[in-house]
């Protein structure tokens, strides 16, 4: 380590020289928490998020407040939001219903969701495989219009707990669909967190198969078995630069019960900070963040860079 407390720097062939950080601990970190977060606190942590230099921050969800009551204040919140400067605040959005009230809210990036297969399609949007695209449609085809950029999610890409394992074919085939719909990025979710590195390049490889472009391509992991880390440099080998974390590794899916955290915002950055791919992230101020954030929820931060930076 050196002695501004980042690693040694020694880079590896075959990366990116730069990776966006797709930061959703405000969205996926606090939609898991078993309480509500105020709404106050949820600006703060944006607002933190920002100053220490993340530059995308999926700030809430706009999906049914019933569903998903820890993030029934969507509007509030970003009625509240200070803007930084050059950060990017997508939501999610499901629905006409949840887009209409996006727009009403003034946001610029939404990123619909989508389920590889057929049982999360019914347990998370209450719709078949195929009827997801029903309802996506008009959500997408308004959102260009409204000259809104569209984010698609898959998710259950690396297994899922009802069906067990996933073709990565099919992965591919309800992504592409997503991107003939007109989503212009495109983020692969390991939603339980099941996934390993070679099964990673099959996901990825499988894609840019069926047609989507590697650089269209982020990815989505979730830590459950501490595969993330490891996945993320095997997406990272494949050409991927997008990378979605949550700061402290808060996160998991309410209607995926194996569901843990995201990949730690911190744990990327010390991995991308040791191979010298550039980030624009703060790692001090981040994990003070974390630090902080998990004060308010009450319990530590299950991320080992901010346990080994903070104590
Ligand atoms: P539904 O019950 O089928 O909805 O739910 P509906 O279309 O039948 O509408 C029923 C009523 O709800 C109507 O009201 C609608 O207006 C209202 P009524 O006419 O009866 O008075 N309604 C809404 N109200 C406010 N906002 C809305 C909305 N939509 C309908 N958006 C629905 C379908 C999609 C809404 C529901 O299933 C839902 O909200 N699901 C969201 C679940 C969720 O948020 N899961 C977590 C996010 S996904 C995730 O975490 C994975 C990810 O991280 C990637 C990974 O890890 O893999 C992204
Ligand atoms: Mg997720």
């Amino acid at each position: 380590m050196r002695p501004d407390g980042l690693p040694m720097t020694a880079p590896a062939a075959g990366l990116p020289e730069r990776v966006t950080i797709y930061e959703v601990g405000a969205r996926d970190g606090l939609q898991n928490e078993a309480t509500v977060v105020p709404v106050q606190v949820k600006v703060e942590f944006l607002a933190r998020l920002a100053a220490a230099g993340l530059s995308v921050l999926e700030a809430t969800s706009f999906v049914h407040p019933s569903w998903v009551p820890q993030l029934a204040d969507a509007s509030e919140l970003l009625g509240r939001l200070v803007r930084a400067e050059g950060v990017d605040y997508p939501v999610l959005v499901p629905n006409e219903r949840g887009l209409d009230r996006a727009l009403d809210a003034g946001v610029e990036h939404i990123a619909i969701f989508a389920s590889a297969t057929e049982t999360f399609a019914e347990r998370n949007l209450n719709r078949s495989l195929d009827s997801q695209f029903a309802m996506f449609s008009p959500v997408v085809r308004r959102a260009l219009g409204a000259g809104l950029r569209v984010r698609g999610y898959v998710s259950m890409c690396f297994g899922d707990p009802w069906e067990g394992a996933v073709a990565p074919e099919q992965v591919a085939a309800v992504g592409r669909r997503l991107v003939e719909l007109g989503c212009w990025q495109l983020s692969l979710g390991d939603t339980i967190g099941t996934g390993t590195p070679g099964h990673v390049d099959a996901v990825l490889d499988a894609c840019v198969a069926a047609g989507v472009s590697s650089s269209a391509l982020a990815v989505h992991f979730h830590d459950t078995y501490g595969q993330a880390l490891a996945n993320t440099l095997a997406a990272l080998r494949r050409g991927v630069t997008t990378v979605d974390a949550s700061a402290g590794g808060l996160g998991g899916c309410p209607y995926a019960e194996s569901a843990t955290g995201n990949l730690a915002t911190e744990d990327l950055v010390w991995m991308l900070d040791g191979l010298g791919i550039g980030h624009g992230v703060n790692l001090e101020e981040l994990a003070g963040t974390s630090a902080w954030m998990a004060e308010r929820l009450g319990r530590p931060s299950p991320s080992r860079v901010v346990r080994a930076l903070r104590g």
